[in-house]
């Protein structure tokens, strides 16, 4: 099943919306994804939030009060992957483009949000980044500078670079497993890593979604179904080769 993933060899994982549909919190291009209902163009550009901000803001608020409904919890696919960085010899990287925080909340420590944090803000004037829990608005006030009208979630918009590209590549350079689960692979620098790590060398590449991505020809293998069982089963097969 592993041939070839040995226990001190570094795992590379990538998560997207799907590992936190079971969560509650919806998928970008299911049927009852986000973008059914909003235009990317109108909530997600920088564009978009030079023309009617206010838009912008309402679309973030209403999604970082939903991350923070009781109901919203991790699941089972976060607690496996947690589980796995903690008794993995090799290290595991989780490279997540989720926005929400329930891969740390699973108790995921080495985590990169390449497409920035939904409970993070950030000031346009002095790039101040600081958490964040409520909403944000045209008149919030950096508490850095002080000046009021540029505050923006910390979250990274259709046009603008992903965060720590140069160590999610030297990871993928470097792994020995590369694990993609819950993305649909139509977003790129995300989707372009399973070729990458094919193009290094021999690590072994795996996709666990719901239903075969974009890049489903890229993988060695494939599990087919939803997170919460499909990623504890593959973590469980991995754990049981650790010596
Ligand atoms: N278990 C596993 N996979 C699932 C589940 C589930 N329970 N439910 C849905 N999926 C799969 C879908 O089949 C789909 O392939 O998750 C994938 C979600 O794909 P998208 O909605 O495109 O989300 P994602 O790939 O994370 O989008 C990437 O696009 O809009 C931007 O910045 C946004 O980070 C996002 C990026």
């Amino acid at each position: 099943m592993h041939q070839g993933v040995k226990q001190d060899e570094p795992i590379v994982i990538l998560t997207g919306a799907g590992i936190s549909k079971e969560s509650g919190l919806s998928t970008f291009r299911d049927a009852d994804g986000i973008w059914a209902t909003v235009n990317v163009e109108d909530v997600a550009t920088p564009e978009a939030f030079a023309a009617n901000p206010v838009r912008v803001h309402d679309f973030y608020n209403q999604r970082r009060e939903a991350l923070q409904r009781e109901a919203v919890q991790p699941n089972a696919a976060h607690e496996a992957l947690a589980r796995l960085e903690r008794d993995w010899p090799g290290g595991v990287l989780l490279v997540t483009q989720n926005i929400d925080d329930l891969h740390e909340r699973a108790g995921s420590r080495n985590v990169i949000h390449m497409h920035g944090e939904l409970l993070k803000a950030r000031c346009g004037f002095c790039d101040h980044v600081q958490g964040w829990r409520r909403d944000l608005g045209t008149d919030t006030a950096c508490p850095a500078c002080g000046r009021a009208g540029r505050m923006r979630p910390h979250v990274v918009w259709f046009g603008e670079m992903p965060f720590m590209m140069e160590a999610i590549a030297e990871a993928l350079y470097t792994c020995g497993l590369f694990i993609s689960i819950g993305t649909s692979g139509n977003v790129y620098p995300a989707a372009g890593f399973v070729a990458t790590v094919r193009e290094a060398g021999e690590a072994r590449t795996i996709e666990a979604n719901l239903e075969p991505s974009e890049g489903a020809s890229h993988f060695h293998e494939a599990l087919y179904g939803p997170a919460s069982k499909t990623v504890p089963e593959l973590v469980e097969r991995l754990l049981a080769t650790v010596a």
